[in-house]
């Protein structure tokens, strides 16, 4: 049920608050009543709907407190009837000039008081209800930009999540394969860290940079197609054997073929033409020069360098001084030579990735060499000579 409406009596004299009291009861309303402006001024609080002033007070008259009231944000809209004996022009001037609503002249008419009440009431009655619903609108506008921005959030974190899905997925594909070679995990990330070096150094976009960094690890991804016979062969591979190994290119290229990801696709030029070389004297197309895709070309220096410094199973790591001379010797045969080129003005960055990778103790390498001594057992056990 709806509390009564609460008016604030401000009367000094006595004869009047009681009056006033009467009058405010026989309408069906509560009445508070002060006999001074400061008092009058602390009473707002207890949720008052409406004051009836007295302009002649001690201390702080009507014009005074009407005034106060006003200056306070919470009581702007509270209405205020003025009941005066003063009648005169400049008297209710300055009353409505200090936000009075209305006035009401002593002796006071009963009805004519009545009315004036009910209007101003039903008048913030009006008010209270649109702030109330102003601040529920605030309250659901705020509600819902916070759930939006939740669910925005929410949708970054879900594509953050995907994307780093799918550069692991990439990893793993690539680490699969270089998990039958003689290859390490430190091959795939100094291999990639590599080849992001270099196109930084051919000033390509960042995110071509980033791209190439992620793609150039499926370069051998093909491997997974090679028979073990072949491709975990201790010895030199005879022609037909080096034939079959060559496809390890093509495979690749059917794995990630037709892919929407760019990062598949870019994988997919890699992995087809990174045995490529600058004379045209590689596989499996025996493109030349700039025929060759420079992401390729890229990718070649990274992992021959690699590569030559890398240890084996079949060999021992190069040092760096000997690795540098066959790249040399490779500039404009094997290796585009710009790339070299940039490859030797960034060396301190290839130490530095280098070092950053250095070839620990890796988990998988003792499965990996009973692996091997599996497969070397059973070639001579079956005798078949490496043709299981
Ligand atoms: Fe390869
Ligand atoms: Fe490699």
């Amino acid at each position: 049920m709806d509390r009564l409406k609460r008016i604030l009596i401000v009367d000094d004299e006595k004869l009047n608050q009681e009056v006033l009291e009467g009058m405010v009861e026989s309408f069906g309303y509560q009445a508070e009543i002060t006999r001074d402006g400061a008092e009058a001024l602390t009473k707002l609080k207890w949720d008052i709907d409406l004051v009836l002033l007295d302009v002649m007070m001690p201390l702080l008259d009507g014009f005074e407190v009407a005034r106060r009231i006003r200056e306070d944000p919470d009581y702007r809209d509270l209405p205020i009837i003025m009941v005066t004996a003063l009648t005169d022009r400049e008297s209710r001037l300055r009353a409505v000039e200090v936000g009075v609503n209305d006035f009401i002249t002593k002796p006071i008419d009963k009805t004519e008081l009545k009315v004036r009440m009910a209007s101003l009431l039903k008048m913030k009655e009006a008010q209270d209800a649109i702030k109330r619903h102003q601040m529920v609108l605030e309250e659901t506008a705020q509600k819902r930009t916070l759930a939006l921005r939740h669910a925005l959030a929410e949708m970054a974190e879900a594509q953050r999540h995907i994307h780093a899905a799918h550069l692991d997925t990439i990893h793993r594909l690539a680490l699969a394969a270089e998990y039958k070679d003689e290859n390490t995990a430190g091959h795939l990330h100094r291999m990639s860290h590599y080849s992001a070096l270099l196109a930084q150094a051919l000033n390509l976009p960042s995110d071509e940079v980033e791209l190439i960094g992620y793609a150039s690890p499926m370069h051998d991804v093909g491997k997974i197609g090679i028979p073990d016979v072949i491709l975990l062969k201790p010895g030199k591979l005879d022609p037909e054997e080096w034939e079959i190994m060559k496809q390890h290119t093509l495979i690749g290229g059917q794995i990630l073929k037709n892919s929407s990801s760019p990062l598949l696709q870019a994988g997919e030029i890699i992995a087809l033409s990174h045995h490529e070389k600058w004379d045209g004297s590689g596989y499996p197309q025996g493109l030349a020069g700039e025929k060759i895709p420079l992401w390729s070309r890229i990718c070649a220096v990274a992992d021959v360098f690699d590569a030559l410094t890398s240890p084996r199973p079949y060999k021992r790591a190069l040092s760096n001084e000997e690795a540098y001379d066959i790249l040399l010797e490779s500039r404009g045969t094997h290796l585009d030579p710009q790339i070299v080129d940039l490859f030797f003005a960034n060396l301190d960055k290839v130490k530095e990735i280098q070092a950053r990778y250095v070839e620990a103790p890796y988990e998988n390498r003792n499965l990996k060499s009973i692996m091997l001594n599996f497969y070397f057992e059973r070639w001579k056990i079956t005798g078949s000579g490496g043709k299981l």
